[in-house]
């Protein structure tokens, strides 16, 4: 069904972000695509522009508060809000010999761009009848996953990177709460291991796949849930994960 609904997606140049604008913009939504590199950015919608879709491209530095605010500024309302930028950084097994570094810029675009750029696209998204908003996590954020032997990530390192995820998981259930008085729905995703430039394209899913279900949650209608953690369970279905 068409809509002319619209919706930011951050970190949309490439990978599954630039995947969850052309799914929206196919529904129909008028797609901000969210981007820091420029160049990539202006392709990137353009590429979404010659499939006929209405996309427009956002420059937005999760990290920058200046950037975020010049964005926000650009725009007099929002529908849908998708937290999609993100790095991994660091290839250490350990925890004890992971860069802090690393772990400290991890959290900043990982963890506090999300807060960052919800902030301030809050005042837009409250102009919404159906506003919602998708935080884009990782199983590998999952404590409860973390520790159960039974499952794949018992032997995952990547521990920078998957605490800013699960520091993001927290965010999403505090901001769901203050927002349940409202009509939000606030969720986070897991798109599975997908073949994008942040794993040198190892992951076994297409970008499409991993933008599934952030798309789904984008799109929630008012009976969905709000405050939950989901992946696609390689189905169409919302598949609840641990927090
Ligand atoms: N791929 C997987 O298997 C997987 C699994 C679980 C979760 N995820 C999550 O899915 C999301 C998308 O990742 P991906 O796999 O599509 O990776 P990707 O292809 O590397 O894309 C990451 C995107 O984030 C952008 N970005 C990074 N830092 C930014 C910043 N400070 N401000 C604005 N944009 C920024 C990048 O823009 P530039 O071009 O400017 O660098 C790029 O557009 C991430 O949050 C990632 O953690 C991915």
């Amino acid at each position: 069904m068409k809509t002319k609904k619209s919706a930011l997606i951050t970190g949309a140049n490439k990978g599954i972000g630039l995947e969850i604008a052309r799914q929206l913009g196919r529904l129909g939504y008028t797609v901000w695509l969210g981007c820091r590199d420029q160049q990539r950015g202006a392709q990137a919608t353009a590429e979404l522009q010659a499939e006929g879709l209405d996309a427009r491209n956002l420059p937005l530095d999760v990290s920058s508060d200046d950037s975020v605010r010049k964005a926000a500024a650009q725009l007099d309302g929002l529908d849908v809000l998708v937290n999609n930028a993100g790095i991994s950084l660091g290839m250490a097994e350990s925890i004890t010999r992971d860069s802090l570094d690393d772990m400290r810029t991890m959290l900043e675009v990982n963890a506090l761009g999300p807060v960052r750029v919800t902030r301030a696209f809050l005042p837009l998204l409250r102009k919404s009848a159906e506003p919602r908003i998708v935080m884009m996590s990782s199983s590998l954020g999952s404590v409860s996953a973390t520790l159960d032997i039974s499952r794949g990530g018992w032997n995952v390192g990547y521990a920078g990177y998957s605490a800013s995820k699960s520091a993001l998981n927290m965010f999403t259930a505090k901001l769901a709460k203050e927002l349940l008085a409202e009509n939000f729905k606030v969720n986070a995703a897991c798109p599975g291991f997908t073949a994008t430039d942040l794993n040198a394209h190892t992951g076994f899913r297409t970008a499409q796949d991993g933008a599934a279900i952030a798309v789904r949650l984008a799109t929630l209608d008012a009976l969905g849930p709000t405050g939950g953690f989901f992946n696609d369970g390689h189905t169409a279905e919302l598949n609840p994960l641990p927090w």
